[in-house]
Formats: structure tokens, C-alpha cells, sequence
């Protein structure tokens, strides 16, 4: 998720391939000028209101299962000792290892676990309808999956990223209750002129975040997990990459890149710690941000600890 313009969505890359939606006006536009779908992929024809669709699962070609099947060996062997427990041991439950999985398995499984579900939708969708989606506990993954020459790099989410990254951490409750108020706080944050730093939030935590364990720092962020570099990069020392504890008005005022490695990773030591930091109104943090220059992404301050041993 992103306040991203047509534009800057169009150069996520694969390691970073997040953006869920995009701003209203941005995609009005975009659909009603391409309607050869060159910028904006998908069909969008038969959604509904909520820009739902069919998975239509059985459409998918034995060439593309055989794609995912590559996608996610890859991925999977890059996890132990990177990804957080959470992550694998719901990952190894949804037994999505063999070919493109049928949502709605996953979907009734996901329900039983934590009262969330999958919905399909076509690409990106528009803030306010994805905010809705999370308020009201439903996951939008996009049907479509990249093509084998995007194997590495892909330009906006596809099924690999939305389903293989982020369904996991759905399974846990702390962190699926900490996305259901995400979207209510989104829905709020269009009133209050906050989306953009609230943006900032979701990148640093639902897709680049990183959790500290007894075994060393984890990754749980999704943008991280379906990335064939960045799983390995983040959690390298000697880079020149930060990876600090997360304080939540440090990080609504912290500017991302979409275009490369993060250069600033933000660590939480528990999800009941996110939880509970994103509880308070954020209304008085956006009138105090609105008074304050962002910083750079690469930014550490005095204080700041580097966590990375
Ligand atoms: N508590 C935030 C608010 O009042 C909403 C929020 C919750 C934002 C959880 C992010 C995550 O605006
Ligand atoms: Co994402």
C-alpha cells in the first residue's frame, strides 16, 4: 500500500514489488487512459464494487504453476534463519507449494485461524476500497501472476507477492488484528490529511518489517519475504542499510525508497508491541508531523541504536 501515483507505482521493482493501491484520482485516471491495460494490469471489467473478481483458478496454465512452483522453491529455501517462525509455520500449513493455490481453501482455513479472508481482486486497487477490505478483515490478493521473464523483478504485486508474502502472518492473531485496525486507521487518516504518513507505516512494518527474536533479528514484512534479493540483503551486516528499533512517529516521518533496498529497516520486538504502539489516536501525531520536514530514508538519529550484530 502506497499513496503512490500512477507513476511511481509503476516503478516497484520485484524486491519491492508492495504497492496494493493506489490514490483515487491516480487510478481513475490511469484505467480511463490505458484502456490497453498497458499501465495498469488486469482486467478490470467484471469486478464489483469492491473491485472483487472470480480467481477463476481454473484459468491458470500449467506453464504458470509450473512459474509459481519455481517462485516458491526459491523463496521457501531462502527462509530458515530469516524469516520469523510465525511466517514458516503458517506458510507450511497452506500447503501452497505445488502450483497456484485456490483461494478459497486458503480462504476457509485463514477464517478458522483468525476470521480474516482472501478476496481476489484484479491488480491495484484504490485506497479508500482497500482500507475497507482490511477494516473488515478481507485480504485483496491479485489473481494474475508475473511472467517468467519478471522472475526477479516485477513492476506491481502479483499473486506471488500478495499471496505468498503477506497471507502468512494473516494466521496470527496479534498481527491479523493489528491489519484490521490499519484499515480502520486509513479510513481515518483520509479525513485527517494522514494517509501519506500512514503509508510510511505500512511499508516499514507490513512490507519491510523486521521482528527481533531470542535467535536474532526476523523477517515478517512481505515486500522482504517474497523478494528473491532483499530476504538475504536485510539481514546482512556491513551494508550500508540501518536497521533500529521502531518508534512509531520516528517512522510515519520517515520517506521510503520503492526503488531499491530499504535503507532503513524498523524493528519491533513483538507484534503486541506493534499492536499496542499503533493503539493511540494518530490524529494529534498528523498535525505535529504536518509541522516537521520527513526525514530521508537513510537517516539515523542521535540515539539510535543499530541492531544488526
Ligand atoms: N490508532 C490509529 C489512529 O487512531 C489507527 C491505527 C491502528 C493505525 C493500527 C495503524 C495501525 O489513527
Ligand atoms: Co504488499
Amino acid at each position: 500500500m502506497t499513496t503512490a501515483t500512477a507513476s511511481n507505482a509503476a516503478v516497484d521493482t520485484a524486491h519491492n514489488a508492495t504497492s496494493t493501491t493506489i490514490s483515487n484520482e491516480d487510478f481513475l485516471a490511469t484505467v480511463a487512459e490505458k484502456s490497453d491495460g498497458a499501465a495498469l494490469r488486469g482486467d478490470y471489467k467484471l469486478a464489483d464494487t469492491q473491485y472483487v473478481v472470480e480467481q477463476n483458478w481454473d484459468r491458470y496454465t500449467e506453464e504458470e504453476h509450473e512459474l509459481w512452483r519455481k517462485l516458491y522453491q526459491r523463496q521457501e529455501a531462502l527462509l530458515p534463519g530469516r524469516a520469523c517462525n510465525e511466517f514458516i509455520d503458517a506458510l507450511h500449513k497452506m500447503n501452497a507449494a505445488g502450483g497456484i493455490p485456490d483461494f478459497e481453501q486458503t480462504s476457509a482455513a485463514l477464517f478458522k485461524a483468525t476470521g480474516w479472508r482472501i478476496v481476489a481482486v484484479p491488480g491495484l486497487i484504490p485506497e479508500f476500497t482497500f482500507f475497507e477490505h482490511l477494516a473488515n478483515r478481507r485480504f485483496p490478493v491479485t489473481v494474475w501472476l508475473r511472467t517468467p521473464e519478471e522472475f526477479n523483478y516485477i513492476v506491481e504485486p502479483d499473486v506471488f507477492h500478495d499471496y505468498f508474502g503477506h497471507v502468512p502472518m494473516l494466521f496470527n492473531p496479534v498481527f491479523a488484528d493489528y491489519m484490521q485496525l490499519y484499515g480502520k486507521g486509513g479510513l481515518k487518516a483520509m479525513g485527517l490529511g494522514g494517509l501519506d504518513y500512514l503509508a510510511r507505516l505500512y511499508w516499514y512494518t507490513v512490507e519491510f518489517g523486521l521482528i527481533n527474536t531470542p535467535e536474532g533479528l526476523r523477517i515478517y514484512g512481505a515486500g522482504i519475504l517474497s523478494s528473491g534479493g532483499e530476504v538475504e540483503y536485510c539481514l546482512k551486516s556491513g551494508t550500508t542499510s540501518r536497521h533500529i528499533h521502531l518508534d512509531i512517529q520516528r517512522c510515519l516521518r520517515t520517506l521510503y525508497k520503492i526503488d531499491s533496498y530499504q535503507e532503513s529497516y524498523f524493528v519491533i520486538n513483538s507484534f503486541q508491541e506493534l499492536f499496542d504502539g499503533t493503539a493511540p489516536d494518530f490524529a494529534p501525531y498528523y498535525e505535529k508531523l504536518k509541522q516537521l520536514e520527513a526525514l530521508p530514508a537513510d537517516t539515523l538519529l542521535a540515539g539510535e541504536i543499530e541492531l544488526l550484530a
